[in-house]
């Protein structure tokens, strides 16, 4: 049901109306110990609730449409890489829109763009919501922007609502959180959340092209540079919590015909570079027993990744090589030089770290029995896992059972910008069902219902962590 709130006064009776007929405590819920038993949280709410104006299905189908055509690769794929023109177009096109939401609008050095709405006590720490737009190359179209566009269109439904925030509301579109360009991942959040490693990682980095990270950035219209790097890092305080849309990214959802999942905690990522250095050499005349062939030491560390994460005998151990490159490049002749980047993740971080370690001992043996030079491993992160905030996760409850979606508690498998937002503000994500589970390829697809189902619990939780 819609409902719109003419004056403050009937806004605030109806939410003292609706909390008083379904404050938790004055009906008896049969699945709510089950779910007290299989989230590990108690289900409480000190909340009022309230009805939300609807999603605007059309425009929002249409936004997701608009943004894909930005994009270096055709139709159904996404290709958007940053800094590159179509991530600039992109970036110009949510910020028309945050300005068409009414929002304050700023950027920081590195790109983070914060749209605000000022709440009726900013003095207060904001609650914030976002995600990313940049798309590794022959993605899709809604992984990050989901969280997005999603997160605008929670503004607009609050705002046609009537609500007023007493905390502001903030929905922020971070930089780079995928490591495409520059091989750093969640660029934009881990740089908030006041990474010093980064600060001295970013001078360093160049992409494939040797374009520096502050080349690339001022070619995109960002002033950025050693002196003003730091002042992106997010003061103590700033946000009283920030929660992330997405889609699953998994299948569960949709397999379980299940609306709404609430995040618990985020895997432990870890991403590693490693350069083998051999002979080279003519691909019919140097000999089999005299040859050092840097490709083959890094095609059998690929083989050596897999056997080690599957030792572990876990599920929820995983690594990929998704990059091996070979130099020179010829079919005929023996690669001297080979560079593989490896990422690896794992639910425990103990776990991770011990595959961590028997890569490396593989990489060292690997290189002296094929007289091979290791020339360099370098761990280019290896991040702890963060967990959800508990209150956060008892307003997403609160929020869907209002709105009666079916719901599970799961874990997040892939790394998000919450896993760095962690660290400043209590963290919450939701997530909504994707077709069987694709993504990080052209066939990813959610449907226009299901994402308008994750923008209604965004909405309401919004609203309720805004008044808190
Ligand atoms: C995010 O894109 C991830 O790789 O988990
Ligand atoms: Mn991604
Ligand atoms: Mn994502």
């Amino acid at each position: 049901m819609a409902l719109k709130f003419p004056n403050a006064l009937l806004f605030f009776f109806f939410f003292f109306f609706v909390f008083s007929t379904i404050a938790p405590g004055s009906y008896e819920d049969p699945t709510r110990r089950t779910m007290e038993e299989f989230s590990g949280y108690p289900f409480h709410s000190s909340h009022p609730i309230f009805s939300l104006s609807p999603v605007n299905l059309e425009s929002l189908q249409k936004q997701f449409d608009e943004l894909a055509n930005f994009s270096d690769t055709p139709a159904p794929s996404v290709t958007r890489i940053l800094f590159t023109e179509n991530d600039v177009l992109a970036r110009g096109y949510i910020k028309e829109l945050m300005g068409k939401a009414g929002l304050s609008v700023r950027e920081d050095a590195v790109g983070n763009i914060f749209g605000r709405w000022t709440g009726s006590d900013p003095e207060l720490g904001a609650v914030a919501t976002g995600s990313h737009i940049d798309a590794i190359p022959y993605s899709g179209k809604y992984d990050g922007v989901v969280g997005v566009l999603g997160a605008l269109e929670a503004i607009n439904v609050l705002k046609r609502s009537g609500f007023q925030p007493k905390r502001s509301l903030e929905v922020i579109l971070f930089t780079s959180e995928e490591p495409t360009r520059f091989g750093i991942s969640c660029l934009g959040s881990r740089l908030l959340a006041g990474s010093e490693a980064l600060v001295n990682g970013i001078k360093e980095s160049v992409d494939d092209q040797n374009t520096s990270f502050f080349d690339a950035a001022k070619s995109a219209g960002y002033v950025v540079s050693e002196e003003n790097l730091s002042t992106v890092i997010l003061e103590k305080g700033s946000y009283f919590s920030f929660l992330e849309l997405h889609i699953e990214q998994g299948p569960l959802l949709e397999e379980e015909g299940v609306s709404i999942g609430i995040v618990t905690a985020i895997a432990a990522p870890a991403s590693i570079k490693v350069e083998f250095e051999g002979n080279g050499g003519h691909a019919g005349a140097v000999l089999m027993p005299e040859r050092n062939d840097a490709g083959l030491a890094a095609a059998e560390l690929a083989l050596a990744v897999e056997k080690h994460v599957l030792e572990t005998g876990s599920m929820d151990s995983v690594g990929t090589v998704g990059i091996i490159v070979l130099h020179p490049g010829a079919i005929n002749s023996i690669p001297s030089k080979s560079h593989i980047e490896i990422d690896t993740r794992d639910i425990d971080e103990k776990r991770r770290d011990g595959i961590v370690e028997k890569i490396h001992q593989s990489s060292i043996d690997i290189a002296k029995r094929r007289g091979v030079k290791l020339s360099e491993f370098r761990i280019v992160n290896q991040d702890p896992p963060a967990k959800c905030d508990h209150l956060i996760i008892n307003a997403l409850e609160v929020a869907v059972r209002q709105l009666n979606l079916s719901h599970k508690m799961m874990i997040s498998r892939a790394y998000h910008d919450s896993l760095f937002m962690a660290r400043v503000s209590p963290m919450g994500m939701i997530f909504i069902p994707c077709y069987k589970g694709y993504s990080h390829k052209p066939e990813e697809y959610a449907s226009i219902e299901d994402i308008a189902n994750g923008v209604n619990v965004l909405a309401l939780t919004l609203a309720q962590l805004s008044l808190e």
